[in-house]
């Protein structure tokens, strides 16, 4: 059956607008399309192909895992998911895993078990929880409304209550919101969707500190830059706080949907048997893929090649920039990078991403004036080279039209 684009009208939900060429077959860091037209991919799936497309270790865990068993549900338990949460909590903080399919589930999980711990412990008056503004958790209707853009939550009728936000990085402000009715404090440690915003690191210990004075659990959502995507394993790691919850989807299944909350034992004790659950949360196949995905990334050459290849993507975004000057800055960690559009180019940033795709080259926004960058985190020099080459191509479209 040939379908096109045009399909895609026909007959899907109109959700997405997605672009107009088909992605048919993935290697490394290039795409090729139905009509065999070959792109670079510097979107990586949105920050989810850690390792590519078809990295070989990926393939052979799937074989592997497909040929022997795939799903149980939680009725039973299974090897992949044991061995891979014996990983996680090996590498991170945590002492307990729950797993989930997607970074939204996580994160429902892991403000379920917020208010769960804080209703169990402190009584139901200490069930607020402060978010920040420009954050992104998810479309699930409890992580969406904690999310800090109410555009993607209104219009849905009435939202979970008693969630606050705060501006990013304004620890005044936070100060002032935080009170000892507040039982969570959900953060990205670098905020994605919002436009690739650094966290100071003095705000973060501010949070810490006084998510301690109340008694409030410190949630960090590393969706999207968990993995290995800042340099580290977690972004937590480079940032001189701990978090109580973590939880992490996207780069830690490569590509197979896969998402988990990680927290220590006390925490999660007050998930009992029956609170919470999901039929393909922890699934043999997922976690087998998940974990040969972590074995590759968990090591020093990967972790200190990220840093490396950073430098490279800014030395090249910045002489891209000296030529164009259509950045105000590069921002971003590792290898979750932001070109942040100046005045002249204010709301323009899917045009830089249209331009791209016509140069042959797959790059993503977050907001209206961030063109943003989410690789594998084993790309190439010669990729990267390659993949800015084209981009540059495409500033120099939209700089002359
Ligand atoms: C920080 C963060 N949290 C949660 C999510 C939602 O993850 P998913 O789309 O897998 O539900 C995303 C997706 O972009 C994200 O960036």
């Amino acid at each position: 059956m040939k379908v096109t684009r045009a399909t895609f009208d026909e007959v899907m939900v109109p959700n997405y607008n997605p672009a107009s060429m088909i992605p048919v077959r993935g290697e490394g860091s290039r795409v090729w399309d139905q009509d065999g037209a070959e792109y670079i991919d510097l979107a990586g799936g949105i920050a989810v192909n850690v390792l590519g497309h078809s990295h070989p270790a990926l393939v052979a865990a799937l074989n592997e895992q497909g040929s022997k068993l795939w799903h149980l549900s939680n009725v039973f338990t299974n090897e992949p998911a044991l061995r891979l949460a014996t990983k996680l909590t090996n590498a991170t903080f945590a002492e307990r895993v729950y797993f989930a399919n997607s970074g939204a589930e996580a994160n429902e999980a892991a403000l379920k078990l917020a208010r769960r711990f804080a209703l169990e412990k402190f009584g139901e008056e200490k069930n607020e929880i402060i978010a920040f503004n420009k954050g992104f958790h998810g479309r699930t209707f409890f992580t969406v409304t904690v999310g800090g853009q109410a555009a993607y939550s209104d219009g849905f009728g009435p939202k979970p209550g008693a969630v606050v936000h705060c501006n990013y990085n304004d620890l005044a402000a936070f100060e002032k919101l935080i009170s000892d009715k507040t039982c969570a404090v959900m953060m990205e440690p670098l905020q994605g969707e919002g436009g690739i915003i650094s966290p100071d690191p003095a705000f973060v210990e501010g949070v810490r500190a006084l998510c301690d004075k109340h008694n409030a659990l410190l949630i960090f959502d590393e969706v999207q830059s968990g993995v290995g995507r800042t340099g580290h394993l977690y972004a937590y790691m480079g940032l001189n706080v701990v978090p109580d919850i973590l939880t992490t989807a996207k780069s830690l299944g490569g590509g197979f949907p896969i998402g988990a909350m990680l927290t220590t034992a006390d925490i999660a004790a007050h998930l009992k048997p029956g609170t919470h659950g999901s039929t393909y949360g922890g699934n043999p196949l997922a976690c087998a893929v998940a974990e040969a995905a972590f074995d590759v990334v968990n090591t020093p050459e990967v972790l200190a090649g990220v840093v490396e290849k950073e430098a490279l993507f800014r030395d090249l975004l910045t002489q891209i920039n000296d030529k164009y000057h259509v950045f105000d800055e590069i921002r971003g960690k590792g290898l979750l990078l932001g070109a942040a559009l100046n005045k002249d180019y204010e709301g323009r940033a899917r045009d830089f991403l249209v331009a791209s795709t016509n140069e042959k080259l797959m790059c993503l926004v977050a907001g209206a004036n961030v063109v943003r960058f989410a690789p594998s985190l084993i790309i190439s020099e010669q990729e990267i080279r390659e993949g800015m080459a084209r981009f540059e191509r495409a500033v120099a479209h939209v700089v002359s039209a």
